[in-house]
């Protein structure tokens, strides 16, 4: 009864975003996204409506046009031997379509992350199944993680790295979808992230975190992050991780960054003109 225990969930969302609402350092933080971050504080406080995820800042941040689909599915059924990773979580009231043949409900946004994700295992040949340790910076509603981890099919250590309402967002949503013994929400330095869980750690505890990562993640989001940010990922390494998977438009300049750090540049398609990843 996802409902249901999205309704306890939410009723508790107000006291989490409170022990996390000051973690924060405000020279990471592009003005857009301090202004889209006051929007949907506004919009969740105090008790999150259940079509959380249907607010501008994540509707239109986090779900493409759900053109896109037709073009990405096939790569990702090639991939999986049915839809069931496809099938949509109900929580927040996501926009869905239904995929052709199976009638699964599906979204333009968990096509979209599952696509990210199988073009990861496809260029490096590397399976997230054997990933231990992975660090996502900007990890919008949760989408993305919750994928990894079933996906993986294990226990992987992760670490999103966000603002603090992203976070308290993240902790509402993987709660519902993973269970709350999944997740695990920091609101305090040092961060010694909690093996085999989700830890949300709101960026002002980011460079407080002891963390040794296999794999950094930054989809449209190190990106959007000011370049006191950036350079302070770089400075501490990308989290020691040896692979990488980011994604943003051709020209970044970031790009140069990713690019010195052993990453190469793989373009999303032609559906997708200007936008690339850059893996390693
Ligand atoms: C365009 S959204 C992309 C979300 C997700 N990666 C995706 O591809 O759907 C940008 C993400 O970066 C986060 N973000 C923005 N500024 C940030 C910062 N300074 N540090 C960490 N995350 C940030 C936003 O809250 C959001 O989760």
């Amino acid at each position: 009864m996802p409902f249901l225990q999205f309704n306890d969930l939410a009723k508790h969302f107000t006291e989490h975003f409170r022990r996390v609402q000051n973690c924060v350092d405000p020279r990471y933080v592009r003005p857009d996204w301090v202004a889209r971050n006051l929007e949907l504080e506004r919009h969740l406080l105090p008790v999150p409506p259940a079509d959380f995820l249907r607010h501008p800042a994540i509707r239109y941040q986090m779900f493409v046009d759900e053109r896109v689909v037709a073009h990405e599915l096939p790569f990702i059924r090639r991939r999986l031997p049915d839809d069931q990773l496809l099938a949509e979580d109900p929580i927040g009231d996501p926009p869905t379509t239904t995929l052709p043949d199976s009638g699964v409900r599906t979204s333009s946004n968990t096509v979209h992350q599952l696509f990210h994700l199988l073009r990861y295992e496809e260029t490096t040949g590397r399976q997230l199944g054997d990933i231990g340790t992975v660090v996502e910076w900007g990890g919008g509603f949760g989408s993305l993680m919750r994928l990894l981890v079933r996906r993986h099919g294990g226990q992987p250590t992760c670490v999103i790295f966000d603002t603090p309402i992203f976070s308290a967002v993240q902790w509402l949503y993987l709660s519902a979808v993973l269970g709350e013994d999944g997740v695990a929400l920091h609101s305090s330095a040092p961060v010694e992230p909690v093996a085999g869980r989700v830890n949300l750690v709101p960026i002002g505890l980011a460079m407080d975190t002891t963390v040794a990562a296999d794999l950094f993640i930054s989809n449209w989001a190190l990106n959007e992050s000011t370049s006191a940010a950036q350079h302070d990922v770089i400075v501490r390494d990308w989290f020691g991780a040896h692979s990488l998977l980011l994604a943003m438009h051709a020209g970044d300049p970031l790009t140069e960054r990713a690019l010195d750090r052993g990453a190469r540049a793989v373009p999303l398609g032609d559906f997708m003109p200007g936008q690339q990843y850059l893996v390693a």
